[in-house]
């Protein structure tokens, strides 16, 4: 190669530095931008009192819902549950038919926290849809021991698996 045939290689080095530099700084910017939106939506979030997603994007969601996903997601909860009719799990109570059941209402599991035990009611999709994402915000002193799934498709993907397992599925 020539001398300025280097020269020409050391100026190109230079500039695609040059450029890789701007592009990290440019990353950097978006990051903090980001941050800032961020920051902005849980502020924007704490003020609003009720929650802005109407229910029906949660039919929405169960409608598209993947089995697939739903089994693949419930290893999660395979720890603690079961999905196999009246058969607890080692932890927590059976999930066979827990969608549109009465909460608290496996009757072979004695475990159950006042805090469930006491809040009454069925379990409709949007209370199981809030009990997925926090199960701890949803229902104070509860005892599931789990911190929640922030992917609204995976929640869908697992109260759609859930249903599958039922004597009386709910329809969506
Ligand atoms: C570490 C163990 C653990 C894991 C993991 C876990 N759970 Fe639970 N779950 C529990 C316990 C314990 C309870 C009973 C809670 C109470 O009494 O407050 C419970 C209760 C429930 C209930 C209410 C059942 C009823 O009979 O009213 C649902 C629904 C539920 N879990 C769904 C899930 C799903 C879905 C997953 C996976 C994404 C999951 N849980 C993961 C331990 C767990």
């Amino acid at each position: 190669m020539t001398a300025k045939g280097h020269r020409g290689q050391r100026m190109l080095d230079s500039g695609k530095r040059r450029a890789a530099q701007a592009r990290l700084w440019m990353g950097k910017g978006f990051a903090a931008l980001g941050i800032g939106v961020a920051l902005l939506g849980v502020t924007a979030g704490t003020a609003r009192a009720e929650p802005a997603i109407p229910d029906d994007t949660l039919v929405l969601r169960l409608r598209q819902a993947d089995p697939a996903h739903g089994e693949r997601a419930f290893r999660k909860c395979r720890l603690c549950h079961k999905l196999d009719r009246g058969v607890s799990g080692s932890l927590g109570p059976t999930l066979y038919g827990v969608v549109g059941a009465s909460v608290a209402g496996d009757s072979g599991y004695r475990r159950y926290s006042e805090a469930l035990r006491t809040l009454g009611g069925l379990w409709t999709l949007e209370r199981l849809d809030a009990y997925l994402k926090s199960p701890k915000s949803a229902v104070p002193g509860t005892s599931m021991a789990f911190v929640g799934i922030a992917d609204p498709a995976e929640r869908a993907a697992l109260i759609n698996w859930m249903n599958a397992h039922s004597d009386n599925p709910v329809e969506y």
